[in-house]
C-alpha cells in the first residue's frame, strides 16, 4: 500500500481511481445503495506507460491528483478506453489534454465513439485488433475483443507479465468501499446484483468472453467498479454459473396490490411454495429495491407476478416489472400471473402479451373479481403445486 488514495496491484501497477461514496442512481435506473467506484489502473513500463480506464465526470481532478502522486501525466504515453461509457471515459477528455504525447487505445467501434462523444481527434487514436499486443518494455498490454459486454465497443486489457485482466465493467460490483473482494463478507450478493442489472441480458456475449480468457494467465482480475479480486476463481465460478443461466429451486414472487386482494394471492402461493420446499423471495413493488429484485432473478427458476387491473389495465408497476424482465432476459424458466380487479379485468391479459415472446412457460394464470374466496385459495393452492413440481423436475 502506498500512502493517500492509492495502492498497488503489483510492481509498477497502481490504482489510482476515485470512489463516489454519495451517487445513488445510476443510467436513471440503478439503484446504488452501496455507492460505486470507478476503478482507474497506472502502468509504468521501463519504456512506455499506460492509464487504464478513467473516471466519471466531475472527477477529473481526483484522477489527476492521484496520478501526479506517482508520475507526472506527461509521461503518459497510452489511454486505454476498455469501455466508452462516460463513468469510465468521461475524463478522456481532460486526461489527453494534460498527456499531450498520449494515445487513446481502443476497439474500431471504441475509436468512433471516442470521437463522437469526446472529440479525440483521429490522429491520436490508435485502434488495436482482438489480441493485439502494445509492449510497454517489460511490461505488455494484450487486448482483447469482449463485445456487448455490456456495450458494442468493451474489450478487456490483459497484463501479461503480471497476470492481471483489467475487463472494466465485467467482474464489477457497484460498491464505493473494500479493496479486496475476498475480504467483504458478502460480496457475491453484490456482484451477483450487479450482474443482474448489466451482464444478464448478454449472457451468451459473457459464455464467449469467459472462453476466450480461459487460457490465460489469471491472477489477480482488476474490473473498473467496486473491489479487486486477487483470488479470481471464486468471480469466475460465479460468473460461469450465472452465463448459462443456472437456476436453483426457488421462485421470485414479484407484486402490487392496492386493496389486499393481490395480495392475499401472492402470500398464499407463498405458502404452498415453502410448503414444497421451493425457496421463496417476494418483492412487494411499491418498496422493494429494483436491483434486489433483479439481483433474485439471477438465479431463480420461477417467477410469479402478482397484478391488479386499474384504470382498465395492469397497474403500471407491474407493466414496468414485466418490461424490465423482458429486458434483462433473466434464465427463469416458469411464470404463474395472479391478479384481481374490482369492476373490470385485463391486467393478466396484458402482462400475459408482454412476455408472450420471451422463453418462459407460463405454467398458469389467474385472474379473480374481488377478494379471493376459499374456492380461489384452493385453484391456487393447485397452481402453486403444479408449479412447485416443474420447478423440482428441472434440473
Ligand atoms: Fe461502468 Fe458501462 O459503465
Amino acid at each position: 500500500m502506498l500512502e493517500r488514495n492509492i495502492f498497488k496491484l503489483s510492481e509498477n501497477v497502481c490504482w489510482v481511481g476515485v470512489r463516489d461514496w454519495n451517487r445513488r442512481i445510476f443510467d436513471a435506473l440503478i439503484p446504488l445503495p452501496k455507492g460505486t467506484s470507478y476503478n482507474a489502473y497506472l502502468i509504468i513500463g521501463s519504456k512506455g506507460k499506460a492509464l487504464i480506464d478513467t473516471v466519471n465526470p466531475g472527477f477529473e481532478k481526483d484522477l489527476e491528483s492521484n496520478i501526479r502522486f506517482i508520475i507526472s501525466p506527461e509521461e503518459i504515453d497510452y489511454v486505454i478506453m476498455n469501455h466508452a461509457e462516460p463513468d469510465h471515459a468521461g475524463a478522456i477528455p481532460h486526461i489527453m489534454s494534460i498527456a499531450p504525447k498520449s494515445k487513446l487505445v481502443a476497439t474500431a467501434r471504441g475509436a468512433k465513439m471516442a470521437q463522437i462523444y469526446y472529440h479525440v481527434p483521429s490522429d491520436r487514436i490508435k485502434i488495436v485488433v482482438d489480441n493485439e499486443v502494445i509492449s510497454l518494455g517489460d511490461k505488455s498490454l494484450q487486448f482483447i475483443e469482449a463485445p456487448m459486454l455490456h456495450w458494442p465497443e468493451t474489450m478487456f486489457t490483459y497484463l501479461k507479465e503480471d497476470g492481471i485482466l483489467f475487463p472494466c465493467d465485467f467482474f464489477g460490483a457497484h460498491l464505493a468501499g473494500g479493496f479486496y473482494s475476498d475480504e467483504i463478507e458478502d460480496y457475491i450478493i453484490h456482484a451477483q446484483r450487479y450482474w443482474g442489472e448489466i451482464m444478464m441480458p448478454f449472457r451468451s456475449m459473457a459464455q464467449r468472453a469467459l472462453e476466450k480468457i480461459s487460457g490465460l494467465n489469471i491472477k489477480i482480475i482488476a474490473p473498473s467498479h467496486g473491489p479487486i479480486h486477487r483470488k479470481p476463481e471464486i468471480i469466475l465460478d460465479a460468473y460461469k454459473r450465472w452465463a448459462v443461466g443456472e437456476t436453483r429451486r426457488k421462485a421470485v414472487i414479484a407484486y402490487v396490490s392496492m386493496w389486499g386482494s393481490t395480495d392475499m394471492m401472492v402470500k398464499q402461493m407463498a405458502e404452498v411454495l415453502m410448503a414444497e420446499e421451493i425457496e421463496v423471495v417476494i418483492h412487494n413493488l411499491t418498496v422493494s429495491d429494483i436491483g434486489d429484485l433483479v439481483k433474485d432473478l439471477v438465479d431463480s427458476r420461477a417467477v410469479v407476478l402478482g397484478a391488479p387491473t386499474v384504470l382498465g389495465g395492469a397497474h403500471p408497476l407491474s407493466i414496468y416489472l414485466s418490461y424490465l424482465f423482458r429486458a434483462l432476459r433473466p434464465p427463469t424458466k416458469f411464470a404463474v400471473i395472479l391478479g384481481s380487479y374490482g369492476w373490470g379485468g385485463g391486467a393478466i391479459k396484458q402482462i400475459q402479451d408482454m412476455i408472450k415472446d420471451i422463453k418462459i412457460e407460463v405454467v398458469s394464470a389467474l385472474e379473480i373479481n374481488g377478494p379471493p374466496t376459499e374456492e380461489d385459495m384452493r385453484k391456487i393452492c393447485n397452481i402453486g403445486r403444479s408449479l412447485a413440481k416443474k420447478i423440482k423436475e428441472e434440473n
